[in-house]
């Protein structure tokens, strides 16, 4: 009772934060996908492949994105990725049309191909049933090694720190979505791209760091270019990481809510929007380095300056912005929505699962 007003004021910090901690995991374990659900999309998977081996024999159809990376919701979407391991493939345009076209005569689900998108993709979905309440939506594409690659990449990451990375990921998946700032066609960020800034955070701005630098480790043994290079892109990391977790532990204690807070305080105040560009690669990059400043005046760089408002750099297509569709309003929400859960977490409310529910209204 006769402790300094400092040290009462550090105690009910402390409390806190392990009590947020705590009220982290629990939040984020209830949202994760069920063993069934999981199984019910192996299976479709499995289907969809069957029926594509009957238009190209030599293909594979792969999972990537969130249900292959370990940062998956519950009722998330399904990226799959088809690989044809012959020379004489059909175009993606051609194979397109013809998936789409057995797939609606074949299966029940909904189909819309989109043969001339940027992208060819198939998309499908399927209603709600008894075995499977919410549905599944599923996006088909083809040869898209480098999704593959970055989705094993984010999955070490995953590996290394498994409780402190993957609840960070996924409760600003949660707290994006709940806060809508998670969409692309509206000029905010996709997914991938918070994952991107939180493994940018735990490399390259906490000190002592939370996560190595994979693509920056020494290799094992000596690697050639063939072995490494994929469409031009350098796509090598360590990915050895019962290895790793042998020889490497961080000297960043921090807990989970720490953690947080400081990632919602740095990308509230301390970014360089305007002339920085994360890398998680490389740390922090100049805009005018990599060719994307924004601050071109002149009606015919409406476009680029649009473009880069926030700028995160891809791990392996280096100079692919991942962030190019948020817009400078988004960008304005985005800065906004990290302020404002900066706020709520340094008022410490009494008890932290109030500040989570605030959080996420
Ligand atoms: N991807 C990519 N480049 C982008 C966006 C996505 O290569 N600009 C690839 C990545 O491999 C990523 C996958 O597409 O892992 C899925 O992206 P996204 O849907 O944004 O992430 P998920 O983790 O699947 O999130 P959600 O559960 O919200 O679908
Ligand atoms: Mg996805």
């Amino acid at each position: 009772e006769h402790l300094s007003p400092a040290t009462q004021r550090k105690h009910s910090k402390q409390k806190f934060v392990a009590d947020l901690s705590q009220c982290l995991f629990d939040f984020v374990i209830q949202l994760l996908p069920t063993a069934e659900e999981m199984a019910v999309k192996e299976d479709v998977r499995k289907l969809l492949e069957r029926l594509i081996r009957t238009i190209e024999p030599d293909s594979r159809l792969l999972s990537f994105g969130s249900t292959a990376n370990g940062f998956s919701l519950r009722n998330s979407d399904m990226d799959l990725c088809c690989l044809i391991d012959s020379d004489e493939r059909l175009a993606a345009t051609d194979l397109v049309t013809m998936l789409g076209d057995l797939l609606e005569r074949e299966t029940k689900f909904h189909v819309k191909p989109l043969p001339h998108a940027r992208i060819p993709i198939v998309k499908l979905s399927l209603d709600p049933s008894p075995g499977l309440p919410l549905g599944i939506a599923c996006d088909i594409g083809f040869e898209n090694r480098l999704a593959l690659e970055n989705t094993r990449l984010l999955m070490c990451y995953a590996m290394i720190d498994p409780t402190r990375v993957r609840t960070m990921v996924l409760f600003l998946k949660v707290w994006s979505k709940r806060r809508k700032i998670n969409s692309p066609y509206q000029g905010t960020l996709s997914s991938y791209g918070y994952v991107l800034m939180v493994i940018y955070f735990l490399v390259h701005v906490k000190n002592p760091a939370v996560l190595p630098n994979l693509q920056q480790m020494p290799p094992l043994r000596p690697i050639s270019k063939e072995d490494t290079h994929l469409g031009g892109y350098n796509t090598w990391f360590f990915d050895d990481i019962e290895l790793l977790r042998q020889r490497w532990q961080s000297s960043n204690i921090e807990s989970v809510a720490e953690l947080l807070i400081d990632f919602f305080r740095y990308y509230s105040r301390d970014f360089l929007y305007n002339t920085g560009v994360a890398s998680i690669r490389a740390g922090l990059l100049k805009k005018e380095s990599k060719g994307w400043q924004n601050d071109l005046s002149g009606s015919r760089y409406n476009d680029t300056r649009e473009r880069n408002r926030l700028c995160i750099e891809d791990p392996f297509e280096t100079d692919f912005n991942v962030a190019r569709c948020v817009t400078k309003d988004g960008l304005y929400t985005i800065r906004g929505e990290f302020m404002r859960a900066s706020r709520i977490l340094a008022a410490r409310p009494d008890r932290a699962i109030v500040a989570l529910a605030q959080l996420c209204e």
